[in-house]
C-alpha cells in the first residue's frame, strides 16, 4: 500500500474564550484520526491556530485597557496548554493574526477581485457614538418590534422568535455603553457567491467530500435544485468587510476597511501551514495545491456553511486544492442537556484537568463518536462506569493480572496455543482500521472491546494466580501469561490513536515502542518483561463532583460580579482612576497592621517660605502628643480652612529630615496631586489618637 500524504485541520478556536469540553470533541476527534493515519504509515500533518480577529476581542481589549495583541497572546498560551494537557499534538499551532495569514489573504483577495466576484453596497448599521464603533448584532438590545418584549437581542426575539435587523428594534441600546446608537450607513464589500452556484452545486452534491446529510442540508437550505429554474435558490451575497474601527487586517485596496473575521479565519489554515513549511523547509504548494495531498477539515455542525460553501468557493477561485473531506460532527451535551454554566456543566478543559484523567475523556469521546452529525452526550455516570469497566476492568486488568508473573522469565520463546484468540484479533484489524478511517470510532471501540471480552475469560479460566502456587506448572504459567500479555498488547496497538499514553507505558513494559499498526498482527516472543507499573486509575465520583462544583462556583461568581457591577453602574463612577493607578499586589493583615493609622486634629497650618507645594501642619493626637508634618497640599487647601479639622495620619512613619525641618508622619489624601488633592476626614465622633483599622 502506498503512503498517503494528508493535511488535517480542526476549526480554529476563538481567542475570545477558554477551551471547554465541547471544543474537545473536535480536537480529540481530529487528534485520534491523525494518530491513526500515522500508525498506518501515512504522512499526516495536524494544523490549527487561534482565530483572533473581530469585534469581540476589540471590545474586550478596550474594557481591560490592554492591546488586542496582549489579549490574544494570553489566550493562545492558555489554549495550547489545555490542548497539550489532553495529549493533542499539533504540527503547527498558529494564529490568524500572523504575517503568513495576512500575506495569503492579500494574494487570495486579489484573485477574487480579478475574478469579478466583489461588489460594493451601502449597509445601514447601528453605530455607538460613545464607543465610536459600529455594533455587531449581539451588542445591541431593545424592544422586539413584533411582540414588544423588552431587552431582546439585536437579531431575533427570544420571546416570539421574530427575526429582524437591529435597526428595527424599538428603543435600541448599545450593550457596550448603554447609549442609544444611531443608524449610520457605510460602504461594504460583498462577494457575489451566486456566481459560483454551478460549481458549488456540483462540488457539494457529487463526490465524497461531504456526509450525505450535509449535502442534503446544503441543497435544501441554500442551493435548491440547480437543474430546474423554479427549484434553484440564489446564494446570498456575502458581506466580507467592516469599516474601522475593527481588529483585523486592513483590505489593501479599500483603505479604512477590514476583512470580516470569517474571511481570514479559514485562510488561517493556510497561514499556519505556511509557518510549518518555513520551519521544515517544505513547499506550501505541495500541501495546498497538489493532487497528491488530501486535505481533511474537521468541524462542528454550526460552521458547516462557512466550510462547505464560502471556503470551497474561495479555494476554487484562488487556485488551491479543494477539501478531500469536510468531516462534520455534532454538539456535546452534558447529562442530556446543552452545557450550562449554572448547572455546572459548562466545564472548562482546565477544570477537568485539575480533577480527572485526560485519557478517560479521550476514550469516552471515542466510544461515543460516530461518523454522523448526531450530538454526543457526556453522561457523567455513564462516563465513570465506562472507564472503570472497559479500560480499567477489561483492558488494563489483562496486564496487571499477568505481567508480574513474567518479570523473572520474560515471554515464552514460542507463542503458545491460545485457541486462536490472537489470530481472531489480528483478523479484526482491517475492520477496526476501516472504522477509524471513516471516523466511526464508536464502532472501532466496540470491535476492540469484543477482543477484550474474549481475552478476559481466557485468563480467568487459566487462573495464573493458582498456577503460581505449583512450581511444577512454571512453564504453563509463563505460557498463559505470555498469551494474556500478547492479547493485551494487540488491544493496546489498536487503541494507540485514542490512548497514546497507555501505548507508551506498554512499550516500556515490553521494551518495544508501538510505532505501526502491523504490530497487532504478530505476537512477541522471548523478550523480557519489565516490572509492572500502574497504567490507569479508576474514576472516582468525588473527582467528578469537585469538577462540577468548581464549575458552578465559577459561574456563580461571574453572576455575582455582574450584579455588583450593575449596582455600581447606577452611580456612573469612571474607571479611569483605577486604570491610571492599578491595584497593588496582595498584602496580608500582618503587613497592614504595621502601618499605624490614627485620627489627628490639625492645630496649626502655615505656609513654608521657599517650598512651592508644602504646608507645615501641627497635628494633635490628643493630650499633649503632637507631630509636625509637611504635606504637599498647598495648591488645594488654604491654611486657615484647615485649622481645627480632623484628618487621618500615618503616625508611625519613620521621621524624615527635610530642608525645612523634621517631618514626623503623613496625612492621608487621594487624588493625582496639584489642585486635585482630597484629604481624608473621619466622620463626626472620632477622637484624635484613635487608631484606624
Ligand atoms: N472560530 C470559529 C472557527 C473558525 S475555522 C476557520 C469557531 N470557533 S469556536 O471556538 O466557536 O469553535 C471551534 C470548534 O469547536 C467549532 O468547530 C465548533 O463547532 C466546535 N465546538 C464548539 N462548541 C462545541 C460543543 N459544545 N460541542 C461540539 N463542538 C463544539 O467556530
Ligand atoms: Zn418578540
Amino acid at each position: 500500500m502506498s503512503t498517503r500524504r494528508i493535511l488535517a485541520t480542526a476549526a480554529l478556536p476563538y481567542a475570545n474564550g477558554p477551551i471547554h469540553l465541547g471544543h474537545l470533541v473536535e480536537y480529540l476527534q481530529t487528534d485520534i484520526w491523525v494518530r491513526f493515519q500515522r500508525l498506518r504509515g501515512n504522512r499526516c500533518l495536524y494544523i490549527c491556530a487561534d482565530d483572533t480577529h473581530g469585534t469581540a476581542i476589540m471590545i474586550r481589549a478596550r474594557a481591560e485597557g490592554r492591546r488586542e495583541e496582549e489579549v490574544i497572546a494570553e489566550s493562545q498560551a492558555a489554549h495550547q496548554r489545555d490542548f497539550a494537557g489532553f495529549g493533542i499534538e499539533f504540527d503547527n499551532y498558529g494564529s490568524t493574526n500572523s504575517s503568513e495569514t495576512q500575506a495569503h489573504c492579500n494574494e487570495i483577495w486579489k484573485t477574487i477581485r480579478d475574478a469579478g466576484l466583489v461588489k460594493e453596497k451601502d449597509v445601514e448599521q447601528l453605530f455607538d457614538v460613545e464607543q465610536g464603533t459600529f455594533l455587531a448584532d449581539r451588542f445591541v438590545s431593545g424592544t422586539c418590534p413584533s411582540c414588544k418584549t423588552a431587552d431582546q437581542p439585536g437579531d431575533n426575539c427570544s420571546h416570539c422568535g421574530a427575526t429582524y435587523s437591529p435597526a428595527e428594534l424599538i428603543d435600541p441600546k448599545s450593550t457596550l455603553s448603554g447609549s442609544t446608537p444611531e443608524v449610520r450607513s457605510a460602504r461594504h464589500l460583498f462577494i457575489e457567491l451566486e456566481q459560483l452556484h454551478r460549481f458549488l452545486a456540483e462540488w457539494t452534491q457529487s463526490g465524497n467530500a461531504l456526509q450525505p446529510e450535509v449535502a442534503n442540508y446544503l441543497k435544501g437550505h441554500f442551493l435548491g435544485d440547480a437543474n430546474s429554474a423554479e427549484g434553484k435558490k440564489d446564494l446570498r451575497d456575502w458581506d466580507i468587510s467592516r469599516p474601522a474601527p475593527y481588529f483585523g487586517f486592513e483590505i489593501p485596496d479599500a483603505p479604512g476597511n477590514y476583512w470580516y473575521v470569517w474571511f481570514d479565519a479559514p485562510i488561517g489554515y493556510i497561514g499556519s501551514t505556511q509557518q510549518w513549511c518555513d520551519a521544515n523547509n517544505e513547499n506550501l504548494d505541495d500541501w495546498w495545491k497538489s493532487d497528491q495531498t488530501e486535505i481533511h477539515h474537521f468541524i462542528g455542525k454550526d460552521i458547516t456553511y462557512f466550510h462547505t460553501l464560502f471556503w470551497p468557493g474561495i479555494l476554487k477561485t484562488a487556485g488551491f486544492s479543494l477539501p478531500t473531506r469536510v468531516q462534520v460532527h455534532g454538539f456535546l451535551k452534558v447529562d442530556g442537556e446543552k452545557m450550562s454554566k449554572s448547572k455546572g456543566t459548562f466545564i472548562k478543559a482546565e477544570t477537568y484537568l485539575k480533577y480527572l484523567d485526560p485519557n478517560a475523556l479521550r476514550y469516552f469521546y471515542a466510544s461515543k463518536l460516530g461518523n454522523g452529525l448526531d450530538d454526543i452526550d457526556l453522561n457523567l455516570e455513564e462516563f465513570t462506569a465506562k472507564i472503570n469497566s472497559d479500560l480499567v476492568g477489561k483492558v488494563v486488568n489483562l496486564a496487571s493480572r499477568s505481567a508480574k508473573f513474567l518479570a523473572a522469565t520474560g515471554l515464552s520463546e514460542a507463542y503458545p496455543d491460545d485457541g486462536g484468540l490472537f489470530q481472531q484479533g489480528a483478523d479484526a484489524g482491517e475492520a477496526i482500521a476501516e472504522a477509524y478511517e471513516t471516523c466511526d470510532y464508536n464502532k472501532a471501540m466496540r470491535l476492540i472491546m469484543e477482543l477484550a471480552d474474549r481475552a478476559n475469560p481466557f485468563v480467568e479460566n487459566a487462573a495464573p494466580w493458582t498456577l503460581k502456587k505449583d512450581p511444577e506448572k512454571a512453564q504453563q504459567l509463563q505460557d498463559i501469561c505470555s498469551i494474556a500479555i500478547n492479547l493485551f498488547r494487540q488491544i493496546v496497538v489498536y487503541l494507540t490513536p485514542v490512548l497514546p499514553e497507555l501505548a507508551e507505558k506498554m512499550g516500556q513494559l515490553l521494551g518495544e515502542p508501538i510505532r505501526e499498526w502491523s504490530q497487532s498482527q504478530s505476537p512477541l516472543t522471548g523478550t523480557p518483561v519489565a516490572k509492572f507499573k500502574h497504567m490507569m486509575k479508576r474514576i472516582e465520583d468525588k473527582g467528578i463532583q469537585k469538577m462540577v462544583d468548581e464549575t458552578k462556583a465559577e459561574a456563580e461568581a461571574v453572576v455575582a460580579a455582574a450584579s455588583q457591577a450593575a449596582l455600581a453602574s447606577q452611580f456612573s463612577d469612571s474607571d479611569q482612576p483605577l486604570k491610571d493607578e492599578p491595584m497593588s499586589d496582595e498584602c496580608t493583615i500582618d503587613d497592614f497592621v504595621k502601618v499605624d493609622l490614627r485620627v489627628a486634629r490639625i492645630v496649626s497650618a502655615e505656609h513654608v517660605e521657599e517650598a512651592r507645594k508644602l504646608l507645615k501642619l501641627t497635628l494633635s493626637l490628643g493630650g499633649s502628643e503632637t507631630r509636625q508634618v509637611f504635606a504637599g497640599i498647598k495648591a488645594a487647601y488654604d491654611p486657615d480652612q484647615l485649622v481645627g479639622r480632623l484628618v487621618v495620619m500615618v503616625a508611625n512613619l519613620k521621621p524624615r529630615k527635610m530642608k525645612f525641618g523634621l517631618s514626623e508622619g503623613m496625612v492621608c489624601a487621594s487624588g493625582p496631586g496639584g489642585e486635585e488633592v482630597f484629604l481624608l476626614s473621619p466622620d463626626d465622633g472620632a477622637k484624635p489618637g484613635q487608631r484606624v483599622h
